[in-house]
């Protein structure tokens, strides 16, 4: 039964209905922090890895959802800054997922005009998690469709300290005065140059915080939370996450 905004709601008999987003006002730019891969597996009384494995499958439906959607850019957040604190087994095995999720599914991104892009600190990254990135980032470059961009040893606290020492020495080169660096400037400096600030920061796993992500490009992101773990993330959730953020009403300081 559709609710007077025209969403799809709970049926009677229980089962529950997907909400279908406004094909008008559709985010350009979706990023998601996908966090709960552990405390899914601890319910399940498995080893945390074997959540991680079920996270590159949430991956799967999220990027298949998007693409559905016509969504432009997806960014996931899939390994921090902080993350090294971890034990050097999991971060091991988190080094090893993007060669895993490629050598399954690049071949359909590829079929499906998916650009894959990475963002983050390349310098720590093993060589084997970098070069099966480069392998996926260089056969889909030509691609035109869905933007699918990996935030992998991504921190904001990092990339805006480079982006300041790089501004720094172009004023010590004499190519800029301190007084002509403009907001843009230091956006464009920023890993994410070149692609639109996020429409919709989503955060799965029930925490109420940003773990350092994104922190100038989400100045006037729209957020949603939820509790389900990342593993237990897939179409549904992110068209209810779509659905709702066609709700808000955006302001950026502004009157409506
Ligand atoms: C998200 O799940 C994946 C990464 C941060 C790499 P977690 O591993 O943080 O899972 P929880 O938060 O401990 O449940
Ligand atoms: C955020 O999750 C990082 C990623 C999802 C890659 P964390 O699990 O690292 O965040 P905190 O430690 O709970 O803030
Ligand atoms: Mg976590």
């Amino acid at each position: 039964m559709k609710n007077v905004f025209g969403f799809w709601r709970k049926k009677g008999n229980g089962s529950v209905s997907v909400s279908v987003p406004d094909s008008d006002n559709i985010p350009k730019h979706v990023a998601i922090i996908m966090d709960g891969n552990g405390r899914w597996a601890r319910k399940l009384g498995l080893p945390r890895i074997v959540g991680h494995r079920n996270g590159m499958k949430a991956v799967k439906r999220a990027t298949i959802a998007a693409d559905e959607l016509g969504i432009s850019v997806l960014t996931l957040y899939a390994f921090s800054t902080e993350n090294w604190k971890r034990p050097k087994d999991e971060v091991d095995f988190l080094m090893s997922l993007p060669q895993e999720f490629l050598a399954l599914e690049l071949e359909e991104l590829i079929q499906k005009n998916v650009q894959v892009r990475m963002m983050g600190h390349t310098e720590e990254l093993p060589e084997h998690t970098i070069s099966a990135m480069e392998e996926a980032i260089e056969r889909t470059k030509n691609n035109t469709g869905l933007i699918l961009n990996f935030a992998l040893n991504y921190g904001s606290h990092r990339e805006i300290t480079e982006c300041v020492k790089e501004l720094a020495r172009d004023v010590k080169d004499g190519k800029i005065q301190p007084e002509e660096i403009t907001q843009d400037m230091i956006g464009s400096g920023l890993l994410t140059g070149g692609l639109p600030d996020p429409d919709l920061l989503i955060r799965t796993g029930g925490e109420l915080r940003l773990s350092n992500f994104m922190l100038w490009q989400t100045a006037y992101s729209e957020l949603w939370f939820t509790d389900l773990y990342w593993p237990e993330f897939g179409r549904e959730q992110l068209f209810a996450a779509v659905t709702e953020y066609q709700r808000r009403t955006r302001r950026y300081g502004g009157l409506s």
